[in-house]
């Protein structure tokens, strides 16, 4: 997990601020700790309801003479009655679900909420009734489902955002060794809400053809989703990430490239294998594609998939140029 919290200490020490920090699931406290060793003016709680837990966090406290590091021993709903924080961090093993609505309680005017999901074959759809249990949402299949689980769990938040009158701006939102992250801050405006809902929508996707559309509503067509149709980062936020030092910096930095570059469509990705196996025409170089694609439109890579891109081109007009570039040798 050493690179999932090297993400936290960039994206918290980009805030510029002084935090209340709860790490409310935090195990052994390896994230508190590193939080509060590395981000300057945080006050950390490092909170596991496992009384089990606590003599690992209270070693890994002293080992680090840390003075800005508390733990604490509370089922989180309790914890976030009693305490309100500027950064509130949910790693949960699978869904976050159960604990949305305590940690928006627990999270303070303008604060960041950091929900982990490690439950990716729901929300990828290799198992759609769950996925539409825990998330009332429809899972789409095939190339796009990191992107569409990834897309549904914001979505999650985002409902349960308006619940109290609140909105939200995602800051950092990614799919990386098999869980999903997303990073949001929190907006206390009921206009907030109410822009952040009209941010919400379905998705056509007919692997037979590989249309695909969105729509605000659902339809015969649209039948996948919800989904958060929102950007998945601020880019003037993510421009602030310094990866220098960093435990993993060369992973780091690669996504950080990634992720900045990353054009942001409402229509999710597509991959080279799905076109290779729909026109049957074996793969070019995806630089080379991305290139083509750009002298056309807007194209880029995504962090999703060492195979996937994303464009602002319409399907015809990806599959045309994909033809143009991979001519029948038969
Ligand atoms: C996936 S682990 C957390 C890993 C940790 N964040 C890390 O980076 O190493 C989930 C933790 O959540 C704790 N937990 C589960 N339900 C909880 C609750 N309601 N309140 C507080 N902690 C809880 C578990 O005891 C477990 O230690």
């Amino acid at each position: 997990m050493a690179f999932n919290r090297d993400i936290s200490i960039m994206l918290l020490r980009a805030t510029g601020r002084d935090l209340r920090v709860a790490d409310a699931m935090t195990a052994t406290g390896s994230r508190a700790v590193r939080i509060a060793n590395e981000v300057k003016g945080t006050e950390v709680v490092a909170n596991d309801y496992s009384a089990d837990a606590i003599p690992y966090i209270q070693a890994n406290i002293e080992m680090n003479s840390l003075s800005n590091c508390r733990a604490s021993n509370k089922d989180l709903h309790i914890l976030f009655t009693e305490e309100s924080f500027d950064y509130v961090d949910l790693d949960p093993f699978g869904s976050p679900v159960p604990f949305l609505q305590s940690a928006i309680r627990g999270c303070r005017k303008g604060g960041i909420l950091a929900i982990t999901a490690t439950d990716t074959a729901p929300l990828a759809g290799a198992h759609a009734p769950k996925c539409r249990r825990r998330y009332q949402s429809e899972p789409v299949r095939g190339y796009m489902c990191h992107e569409g689980g990834l897309r549904i769990l914001m979505c999650t938040v985002a409902r349960e955002l308006a619940k109290l009158d609140r909105g939200m701006k995602p800051l950092l939102s990614f799919y990386a060794d098999h869980y999903l992250r997303t990073y949001v801050q929190v907006q206390d405006k009921v206009e907030d809400a109410d822009r952040m809902l009209e941010q919400l929508g379905y998705m056509e996707y007919n692997t037979e053809t590989l249309d695909r559309s969105t729509s605000k509503h659902y339809d015969e067509a649209h039948k996948y989703g919800p989904f958060w149709l929102g950007p998945l980062h601020d880019q003037e936020f993510l421009s602030k990430f310094r990866a220098e030092g960093m435990a993993t910096e060369k992973r780091c930095n690669k996504y950080l490239d990634l992720w900045r570059n990353e054009l942001d469509t409402e229509v999710f990705v597509y991959d080279m294998s799905e076109l290779s196996s729909h026109l049957k025409r074996s793969p070019p170089k995806l630089v080379d594609f991305i290139d083509l694609l750009k002298t056309n439109g807007k194209a880029s890579m995504t962090h999703m998939s060492p195979t996937s891109f994303k464009t602002d081109l319409s399907v015809q007009q990806v599959k045309d140029l994909y033809l143009e570039l991979t001519p029948d040798r038969k």
